[in-house]
């Protein structure tokens, strides 16, 4: 048998992708503003922008979508839906919405008083404005090795122990009302953590009485990096790995476009009762009500089916590999990526690709746009562009550590073959990198979620 392990389902509908010309693409660019969210995606070749909400469904789970039980309450599909988290999570309470965010905005609005701090190994974009919208103050404290994108390390999404028991001491348990680990850490690279590392800051959250929340997402791919990587879990099950996961948590917040494999969804789930009752109280204000949450039946099934099938060996053997497999084409040719390949995506470091251009120039944005208008991939940048804000105190501007190009892959959509071309792109676009020039923004800079709306240009 060969080693290669090929895509492991076959395709049975397709959407046909159509190419542009350069000259078009370069006339899309303008009218977008440099900024790719901007562009329709029927001008993308080949969309990397990200793998939240753009996976494919499979067979089993379309046919869920048909036995939606669209009763406004207490649906079947909810008790599914929460029969299926509550087996996977441990977890005593289900609050179903409509995708992260939203589990996100409930979480913090409810929790937040003026000047907590929610530490995490590194918040998401939308986690960190949900708690600076509440008050908070979101604080990151991935290890060391996870700043560095040259390093090698099997976890480099831990978080570090010993700032996080610093940070505790310094503002005091009252004010951090919980601890937070993005599992996978998607803007850190995509990186796993490990169950040791978990474990330990289950012990310091036990020690200091705080309670420990999952940034959920990527719990699969998280779980299976453990079994390949953490001693004692090769002859685990997934699904067991999954099940020690969360074992050690009160609750998570969950995004279910990505690990769960649907098009929309998400949900809290947690052991507090009174929190839960207040939870509650406000999803039906702005969600819905608490059995459904802004989604519709057929959505709760979809969830439900997808929630097992991303814990399948072969699936996520399939989905770990192809990430890995452009990682290694890019680092073939010479690309400097981020090491090791993270779970979702690859992260071409930006800032090493383009060393002529400054971070107040957004080498990453510049790459991204260099990307579309070479060959009409979408990819998004993950740093300064992201990330970068003013001291409102010193006014100074803070800088990320890293400046990446995701190119993030939607779970069962794309083959090797687009895979080879988006490596191709790369190599010949590195060929010339210093021909590229930098950005600067000149709409909607200030904004918290600014990647989303502001416009740019090269700086000639
Ligand atoms: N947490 C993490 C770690 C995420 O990656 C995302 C979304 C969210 C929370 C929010 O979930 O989109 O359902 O509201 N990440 C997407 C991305 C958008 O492209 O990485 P959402």
């Amino acid at each position: 048998m060969p080693q290669y392990i090929p895509e492991p389902f076959r395709i049975k509908v397709v959407e046909p992708i159509k190419k542009t010309t350069r000259e078009e693409r370069a006339q899309i660019l303008k009218t977008a503003g440099y900024n790719v969210f901007n562009i329709p995606s029927e001008k993308v070749y080949i969309d990397l922008l990200t793998d939240s909400g753009t996976g494919a469904m499979s067979d089993n789970q379309w046919a869920g979508m048909h036995l939606g039980d669209e009763s406004y309450a207490h649906c079947r599909n909810w008790f599914h839906f929460e029969e299926t988290v509550k087996n996977i999570t441990g977890l005593k309470h289900v609050i179903p919405t409509h995708q992260g965010r939203v589990a996100e905005n409930l979480l913090f609005s409810t929790i937040l008083k003026e000047e907590m701090v929610v530490p995490n190994n590194n918040h998401f974009d939308t986690t960190r404005a949900n708690i600076l919208a509440n008050g908070g103050i979101p604080l990151d404290m991935v290890i060391e090795e996870g700043k560095d994108p040259d390093i090698y390390h099997p976890f480099k999404g831990n978080v570090n122990v010993e700032k996080l028991e610093d940070t505790i001491c310094k503002y005091g348990q009252a004010r951090i009302p919980l601890v937070m680990i993005t599992v996978t850490n998607n803007s850190g690279g995509g990186q796993p953590v490990s169950m040791e590392n978990i474990r330990s800051v289950r012990a310091l959250c036990d020690k200091y009485g705080i309670p420990l929340f999952f940034d959920a997402c990527r719990f699969a791919e998280n779980a299976y990096f453990i079994k390949m990587r953490e001693a004692g879990y090769k002859d685990k099950k997934v699904s067991e790995i999954v099940r020690e996961m969360f074992s050690h948590v009160d609750g998570c917040t969950m995004s279910a476009k990505k690990d769960a494999l649907v098009n929309i969804g998400g949900f809290i789930a947690l052991n507090d009762d009174s929190l839960t009752g207040r939870l509650k109280e406000k999803l039906i204000l702005i969600e819905g009500y608490f059995t459904y949450g802004g989604l519709a039946g057929r959505d709760l099934e979809a969830v439900a089916r997808g929630l097992v099938e991303a814990q399948d060996e072969d699936y996520l053997a399939y989905r770990i590999g192809q990430a890995k497999y452009l990682g290694d084409c890019l680092k073939d040719a010479g690309v400097p990526c981020l090491k090791p390949t993270g779970g979702h995506a690859v992260y071409v470091n930006a800032r090493k690709f383009l060393d002529h251009i400054p971070q107040s120039e957004f080498p990453g944005q510049s790459l991204v746009v260099n990307l579309y208008l070479h060959s009409g991939i979408r990819a998004t940048e993950i740093g300064s562009y992201m990330f970068a804000h003013k001291d409102p105190k010193t006014g100074e501007i803070n800088y990320p550590d890293m400046d990446l190009m995701r190119l993030a892959l939607p779970r069962r959509v794309y083959t090797g073959g687009h895979l080879d071309y988006v490596a191709e792109s790369l190599k010949e676009l590195y060929a010339i990198r210093h021909s590229m020039k930098g950005m600067r923004i000149v709409e909607n800079g200030e904004l918290a979620l600014r990647h989303f709306v502001a416009r740019l240009e090269f700086v000639e």
